[in-house]
């Protein structure tokens, strides 16, 4: 039988890459309009990628046969970064083994138990905001969600070490333009800014399988409640050794995928309530009286009105059949989570960002896909969604934030993820004192 594509814009690939770079919210939504709910784009170094943006043919990608649709295989530009090991990386039972391996320390109990260490790095980072200055939140959320992973993930304690990895990781983690992840001929390694990154990863991978062979060496390794030790033990009790290589690949891996994705949605949840003073005030109080229902709402609704990730891919090991294509096997699947939520088939006033919307009710996993889903669906949705409530809660309790009539913040494509373009400007007009807030309870 023979394959077909679904239609989509008649421009050179350069050109759509460029304006999927340059603008990826109007293009899509521009194609969205144009061909419907499936359309056919070219990338140069990527390839033919579809489009999806009806629920009903996305969760049939999600739960579809895994050795059909792999993530694994669509995601290998990111090798360059995490290593060939990584979760990411993999597909079928490499992908079935590691994951098993992974989840109970990102299972909810697990999750719950970091919540303190959460509260008391929120607290210190809140110690550093200027009052009374414009600032920009997101590379104060890049630090805080880093030191959460540091801390909560890798387990180090040592301020030393603490203050060697806080230098050395960001700069490995930075992927800048999608240009950098196409692997440069090998004689250029070894000259100007390629020298410079291998030298720059070279150290800080150095410094990670450190905590690797510091963990296994502990004598405290059962009470450890990290995720690192937590694997380390794990691998004992399956009695497959899970080798430091891949151990230090599943690292990278929790680094790049949960601390940035993590500070720019709380970046977007501050942006949002910003502009909306009565929403502001009203998650203030929900933050001092302990409703976490309210808070839980606003962090579903930002990241339903500004997804970090727009789309998720997988790529098909053989032809699939999807509404009335038969899409051939090499193609990416694109499941769109940024037309899906803001479709007003899905959500009324989809642009309107209203937190009632989740108030005490579940989201519909078809149409709020924040995560991904399937048996691929984000590792860490509950430990980003406790950190997005904890951190939440705690900056509204320690500081007063201004309202803004600034226009929103427009997307910015920055590598997987879509950040505020002026990196969600705030003011703090006060810092609130314990004491403050016992009174005011
Ligand atoms: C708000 C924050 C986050 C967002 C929006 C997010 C989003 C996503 C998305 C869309 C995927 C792809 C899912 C798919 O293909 O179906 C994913 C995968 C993944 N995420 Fe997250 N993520 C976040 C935080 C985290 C955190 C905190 C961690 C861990 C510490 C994490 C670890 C992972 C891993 C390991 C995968 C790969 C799962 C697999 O392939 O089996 N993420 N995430």
């Amino acid at each position: 039988m023979v394959c077909t594509l679904p239609p989509g814009p008649p421009l050179p690939g350069l050109l759509q890459a460029g304006l999927i770079w340059f603008d990826p919210v109007r293009f899509a939504q521009t194609c969205h309009r144009r061909y419907g709910d499936l359309f056919t784009v070219r990338v140069p170094g990527i390839g033919t990628l579809v489009y999806l943006a009806d629920p009903a043919d996305i969760r049939s990608v999600t739960r579809g046969d895994p050795s059909i649709f792999h993530a694994g295989e669509a995601a290998a530009p990111l090798s360059q970064i995490v290593g060939t090991k990584s979760l990411l990386m993999l597909d079928d039972g490499e992908h079935r083994r590691s994951r098993g391996m992974m989840l109970p320390a990102f299972h909810g109990d697990s999750v719950r138990g970091q919540v303190a260490e959460m509260v008391a790095i929120t607290a210190e980072e809140l110690t550093r905001w200027p009052v009374g200055e414009r600032f920009p939140l997101y590379p104060r959320m890049q630090r805080l969600t880093l030191e959460v992973i540091l801390r909560t993930v890798i387990g180090v304690r040592d301020e030393r070490r603490l203050t060697a990895l806080r230098v050395a990781l960001p700069p490995m983690l930075e992927i800048g333009s999608p240009v950098e992840l196409i692997p440069p001929p090998r004689v250029l390694l070894r000259f100007g800014r390629w020298r410079r990154r291998a030298q720059r990863r070279a150290a800080a991978l150095a410094l990670l399988t450190d905590e690797i062979v510091r963990c296994r060496a502990d004598p405290q390794l059962k009470q450890r409640t990290d995720a690192l030790a937590m694997l380390v033990r794990s691998v004992e009790d399956a009695g497959a050794p899970m080798a430091d290589d891949e151990l230090l690949d599943q690292l990278v891996t929790l680094l790049l995928a949960g601390h940035d994705t993590t500070a720019t949605a709380l970046s977007w949840a501050f942006e949002r309530l910003t502009r909306h003073p009565a929403l502001l005030h009203r998650t203030a109080r929900a933050a001092e009286d302990g409703d976490d229902a309210w808070l839980d709402a606003v962090c579903k609704e930002s990241l339903r009105v500004r997804p970090v990730v727009f789309e998720f891919g997988r790529k098909l090991t053989a032809p699939v059949q999807l509404a009335g294509y038969r899409i051939p096997a090499g193609t990416i699947l694109a499941p769109s989570i940024n037309l899906v939520h803001h479709s007003g088939q899905h959500y009324p006033d989809p642009e309107e960002f209203r937190p009632q919307r989740f108030l005490d009710q579940r989201p519909d996993p078809a149409v709020w896909l924040p995560f991904g889903g399937g048996v691929r669906r984000c590792l860490g949705a509950t430990f980003a969604q406790v950190e997005m409530r904890t951190v939440l809660r705690e900056v509204l309790r320690g500081v007063e934030l201004s309202p803004t009539t600034a226009p929103d913040e427009p997307v910015r494509p920055r590598h997987v993820t879509m950040v505020p373009r002026q990196g969600a400007m705030v003011t703090v007009r006060r810092h609130i004192a314990a004491a403050d807030r016992a009174t005011t309870a």
